[in-house]
């Protein structure tokens, strides 16, 4: 199976296991994930909003068209990259995902993880950031770099996690602006697309 194949099974997964129910009885469709599968990248959002459920992609409305306006700073394709959420369904009027949300959609996330291998994954905005940084303090911790240890088939290597705000919070606020539009360069530090 090709990790394409594999990720569409994943998302045939949830919908088969029926995860948060009451979030999949009011969203419009799963937002599973898009983007190249051979990534060394991962970037982790929250949770869709009202565009993103419309469409069935991640970041597709305000929040993306800064984000894509951050990757192209840094000369990167979103079609070259993997984008997802910790939540797959839209929060009914886009309120916070509860723990048990997050909680449920987690291993389906690891397995995402485990299907890509990344090299690293970017966090975006504290929901994202706190699920592998336990005590993340976005405002002192974005932009810097940690490495995680993963053990795969017995197989010991690590994982670069960089925590950033989240566009949307980024976008109307011109400091944080500048600071997310810094923090981006870090990842051409640990960029080096997989051929394919
Ligand atoms: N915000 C997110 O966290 N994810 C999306 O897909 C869109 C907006």
């Amino acid at each position: 199976m090709t990790k394409q194949e594999k990720l569409d099974e994943l998302a045939d997964n949830i919908l088969s296991a029926n995860i948060t129910p009451e979030l999949a009885k009011q969203a419009t469709q799963l937002v599973f994930g898009t983007g190249n599968p051979n990534s060394d990248v991962i970037f982790v959002g929250e949770a869709p909003g009202k565009n993103e459920d419309l469409r069935g992609l991640p970041f597709v409305g305000a929040a993306g068209k800064f984000l894509d306006e951050m990757l192209t700073s840094i000369n990167i394709d979103r079609g070259k990259i993997y984008i997802t959420n910790i939540i797959k369904y839209r929060p009914p009027n886009n309120r916070d995902p509860k723990p048990s949300e997050k909680k449920a959609f987690w291993p389906y996330l690891l397995k995402q993880i485990q299907v890509i291998q990344p090299k690293a994954i970017v966090t975006l905005g504290r929901h994202s950031g706190e699920a592998f940084i336990p005590n993340l303090h976005i405002s002192a911790d974005h932009g810097k770099k940690r490495r995680l240890k993963v053990i795969q088939d017995g197989q010991e290597s690590s994982i670069v996690i960089l925590p950033l705000y989240h566009p949307a919070a980024a976008l109307y606020n011109g400091s944080l602006r500048d600071t997310s539009i810094k923090d981006f360069q870090i990842i051409k530090t640990f960029m080096n697309f997989r051929k394919n």
